[in-house]
C-alpha cells in the first residue's frame, strides 16, 4: 500500500483571498499561497507592464511600489501583500507622476526592446523621491540592481540625471 498523503494535494490546490489596492482601485483576488506577486499582477489583474526576468530579485524588471516604496514583486508572495496598496507602472503612467522621466527616456533613446524600462522608470521615480540631488554615480548605484540587455545605460543615466535638474529647478521632486 502507498504511503503518499493524498491531503497534500488538496493543500496544493488551496487558494487565498487577497484584498489589494492596486492603482487606485480596490480588487480582491484569489491566489495560490505559493504566487507570487508579479505573477497575480500580470496573469490575474492582467497588468502586463510589470515584468519578470529573473524571477530572483537580481534584474530589477518586476519593481513595482508597495505602500509607496519601491519592491521586487517576485520575491513577494501575493498573500504577503494582503491590504498593501500597490502601484505598478499602469498606474504611474496613468497618474502623471513619471511622464517626465517617460518622456526624457524617449527623447534620449534611452530604451530598446523596452523589457527593463517598466523597473528603470519604477527605479527612478524612487531614486528621484528620495534624493533631490543625486550625482551620476548615485543614479549608477541605484540602477546597480536594474539590467539592461541593450542601451548600455548611458542614456538612461543621461535621462534621470536630466529629469532630477529639471524637478530641481522647477521646485522640487515630483
Ligand atoms: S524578475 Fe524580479 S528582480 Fe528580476
Ligand atoms: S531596453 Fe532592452 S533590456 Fe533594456
Amino acid at each position: 500500500m502507498s504511503s503518499f498523503d493524498e491531503t497534500l494535494l488538496d493543500e496544493t490546490d488551496e487558494t487565498v483571498r487577497i484584498r489589494l489596492v492596486v492603482n487606485g482601485r480596490k480588487i480582491a483576488c484569489e491566489v495560490a499561497p505559493r504566487e507570487t506577486l508579479v505573477d497575480c499582477l500580470r496573469d490575474k489583474l492582467e497588468l502586463t507592464g510589470t515584468h519578470a526576468g529573473c524571477e530572483m530579485g537580481a534584474c530589477g524588471a518586476c519593481l513595482v511600489q508597495i505602500d509607496g516604496r519601491a519592491a521586487h514583486s517576485c520575491l513577494i508572495f501575493a498573500v504577503q501583500a494582503d491590504g498593501a496598496r500597490i502601484e505598478t507602472i499602469e498606474g504611474l503612467t496613468e497618474s502623471g507622476v513619471i511622464a517626465d522621466l517617460q518622456a526624457e527616456f524617449h527623447r534620449r533613446n534611452a530604451l530598446q526592446c523596452g523589457f527593463c524600462t517598466p523597473g528603470m522608470l519604477v527605479n527612478a521615480q524612487e531614486l528621484l523621491s528620495q534624493a533631490t540631488q543625486p550625482s551620476r554615480e548615485d543614479i549608477r548605484d541605484a540602477l546597480s540592481g536594474n539590467y539592461c540587455r541593450c542601451t548600455g545605460y548611458e542614456a538612461i543615466i543621461d535621462a534621470i540625471d536630466a529629469v532630477a535638474k529639471a524637478r530641481r529647478e522647477s521646485g522640487g521632486a515630483t
